[in-house]
């Protein structure tokens, strides 16, 4: 997220700067997303134009109206300036994706994140994703380790046809199967174990630990857990974090590393916690 401010207080004098301070943007593709929950919409085009005009790549400002929400964690969008759509195409580590902002969850502030634990992922690997969204992670994973094979559930149709879409476009469909449907239904029908599980669902991930935890084979492996957790500092979040974790995984797994993602508001952080699941029996 960049403050608008930074960018446009010469050109924007008619908004003052008070006002100005208030509105951050992100860039996914080409198009650029305001945060503006309560702004008029004369004041949006506004900005809409300035960010037309001065930042080259984009081609269409949208303003995020309200917080991500809903099951399938969608914002809700209003068109301000430039092309009136809301599908894009976004690259990130030599990846691309299409995205469609109206249907779709998708965070470039993430990218860190996905490649980091491609990065993590070894020749041979078995990895389900829960939570696949567009495919980013199952992807970039495939694209840093062609020895691994992935399966990845989704439950949002719209996400679901776009992570297929993106699995072709990036050359990596014959090494994901994509699974429409809800985890917690799709993990009883799963007989495989796994070396890796992602769980990107911060807001719900604790109501999934359990099954991350067994559905990693016998050898033991790791588990990526995705947490929203309040805090009055990172270091305060990041022991809160640690603390949760503790119970469920007793003497199944250890936390072997932590971070802060982003924040996602005042005292409020998305934390990853990586969870080493102890071996059941020797191998
Ligand atoms: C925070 S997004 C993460 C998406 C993706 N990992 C990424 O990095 O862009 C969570 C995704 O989980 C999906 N989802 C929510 N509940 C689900 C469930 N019960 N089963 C499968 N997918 C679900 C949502 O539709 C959304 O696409």
């Amino acid at each position: 997220m960049k403050n608008i401010l930074k960018l446009f207080v010469p050109p924007l004098t008619s908004i003052p700067v008070q006002e100005l301070s208030a509105f951050s943007f992100e860039i996914i593709g080409d198009i650029a997303i305001v945060k503006m929950p309560q702004t008029d919409k004369s004041k949006g085009k506004i900005i809409g134009e300035a960010l037309l005009r001065d930042l080259r790549q984009i081609r269409v400002v949208l303003a995020q109206k309200g917080p991500i929400g809903g099951e399938f964690r969608i914002r809700e969008m209003e068109h301000l300036a430039g092309e009136a759509r809301t599908t894009t195409v976004h690259k990130e580590y030599g990846c691309s994706f299409l995205i469609d902002l109206s249907g779709v969850y998708f965070s470039p502030r993430l990218s860190t994140e996905r490649i980091r634990v491609a990065d993590l992922v070894k020749p041979g690997e078995y990895v389900l994703n829960m939570f696949a969204g567009v495919a980013p992670f199952s992807i970039l994973i495939a694209k840093k380790q062609p020895h691994c094979r992935i399966v990845e559930v989704e439950l949002n149709e719209v996400a679901h046809s776009l992570a297929r879409e993106n699995a072709v476009r990036n050359k990596v469909s014959g090494r994901i199967e994509q699974i429409h449907g809800d985890t917690r239904r799709v993990l009883e029908g799963i007989q495989g174990k796994f070396d890796r599980v992602l769980v990107p669902l911060p807001e719900r991930s604790f109501e999934f630990l359990e099954s991350a935890i067994t559905s990693i084979k016998r050898q033991g492996g790791w588990i990526h857990l995705y947490v929203h957790i309040h805090g009055r500092s990172n270091a305060d979040a990041i022991e809160s974090a640690k603390i949760r974790v503790e119970e469920p995984l007793r003497e199944r797994g250890s936390l072997r590393y932590s971070r802060v993602v982003k924040g996602i508001g005042p005292g409020w952080y998305q934390i990853v916690t990586d969870l080493e699941i102890y071996p059941t029996e020797r191998a």
